[in-house]
């Protein structure tokens, strides 16, 4: 008696004429009865829709609960949700995970409305869903990456952490004791005038060796953190990088730069630092560039630095692939410049010279 019932409704005018408007409707459209006493509504119409993104046909559903889609991922508590909507006659919005006819999962969005009677008494409720599983591969895919990204920034942080206190121990408690050796040689020194040749050989050489170390300590200290980048900021220490390495080299390099009154925030001002100064490192080491130049701009909205140079260029998109990847400058330029949310590309052809280029949204803040 009970399911002539069903079929009856299944079959109102109303639902027919909703049969008839999903038909052709992308979207995956199903619609059950109302009956919700154990095991639970049954499936009247499916759209080609539906079959589509189950597997299912038509036949093979009608007077099937829906739960047949259901399986170990499905969250229990969008179900426990989506049951209270219904005893409430209420609309239901979800998403949760489905299983195909052969087995695979898809993720679902999920939209079900009761539909009633003139009398205002639920008849059937039509579920709409959406394979959203692409966006959620995307969603996930996007989370990973910010992910990825903050754990680079960590370390890049951590790493430059590390320098400042190295280069600060190096020129503060070694540079202080060698000063204090140098200046009790230079006593000995004075004791020692009335001895022999040799003795003042070996102290005049040990004074040498000492000027040296006190200057090698120096530098060292200085590329682990350049005091002139903490205290005067971007340009004055990469102009001085271009002087020192235009020094030592059949090189010329020009720095130019525009908009840069104010200090930029002090982890772009290492980042963009560390990238040219690898960038200029790879020209002197592998471009034979007759010229280089470097252009720091900054306008409203963006800060972007430009390392150029005229010299015997590369394939960039191998090396870049890791194909015949010798060292990790490329790598770690790439990584500084997402570690500061900057965009990084990089141009190079052999025959054509080599181009950097970094640029940061909303200038770095
Ligand atoms: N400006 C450039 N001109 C010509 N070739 C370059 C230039 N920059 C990079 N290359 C080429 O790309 C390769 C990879 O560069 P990368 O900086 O990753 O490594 P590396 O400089 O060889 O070693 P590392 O930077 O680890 O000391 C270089 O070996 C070189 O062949
Ligand atoms: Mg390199």
């Amino acid at each position: 008696m009970k399911k002539t019932k069903i079929q009856k409704n299944s079959v109102s005018s109303e639902v027919r004429l909703l049969q008839a408007a999903v038909q052709d409707t992308e979207d995956s459209v199903l619609i059950t009865d109302a009956n919700l006493d154990p095991p639970g509504p049954k499936i009247v119409f499916v759209n080609p829709g539906f079959s589509k993104m189950t597997g299912y046909t038509s036949e093979e559903v009608i007077g099937k609960s829906p739960r047949l889609m259901q399986g170990p991922n499905t969250d229990r508590k969008v179900l426990d949700r989506l049951k209270h909507c219904l005893e409430n006659g209420e609309p239901f919005f979800g998403e949760a995970i489905n299983y195909r006819k052969d087995g695979t999962e898809y993720f679902l969005e999920w939209h079900i409305s009761p539909v009633r009677d003139a009398a205002g008494k639920i008849t059937h409720f039509v579920s709409v869903q959406r394979d959203i599983s692409e966006r959620k591969r995307a969603e996930e895919l996007h989370v990973q990456f910010q992910k990825q990204k903050a754990r680079t920034a960590a370390i890049v942080e951590t790493q430059e952490e590390e320098r400042r206190r190295i280069a600060k121990e190096l020129h503060d408690a070694l540079g202080q004791m060698l000063v204090a050796a140098k200046f009790n040689i230079d006593i000995l020194e004075d004791q020692l005038e009335a001895t022999g040749e040799t003795t003042r050989k070996l102290t005049s050489d040990v004074k040498n060796l000492l000027n040296q170390i006190m200057l090698e300590v120096r530098r060292i200290s200085y590329n682990l953190m350049p005091s002139i980048l903490e205290d005067f900021g971007l340009p004055p220490a990469l102009n001085q990088l271009c002087e020192q390495l235009s020094k030592n080299e059949n090189l010329r390099i020009q720095f130019v730069y525009s908009g840069m009154e104010k200090r930029l925030p002090g982890v772009v001002e290492i980042g963009l630092y560390r990238i040219a100064q690898e960038a200029l490192n790879n020209i002197v080491k592998h471009a034979k560039a007759h010229e280089a130049i470097i252009q720091l701009i900054k306008d409203k909205k963006t800060v972007t630095l430009i390392v150029e140079d005229d010299g015997l260029g590369f394939n960039s998109d191998e090396a870049e692939r890791g194909q015949h990847r010798r060292g990790m400058g490329l790598i770690n330029m790439r990584e500084r410049a997402e570690s500061i949310s900057a965009l990084f590309s990089l141009n190079s052809q052999p025959g054509r010279g080599t181009e950097v280029i970094v640029q940061l949204k909303d200038n770095g803040r």
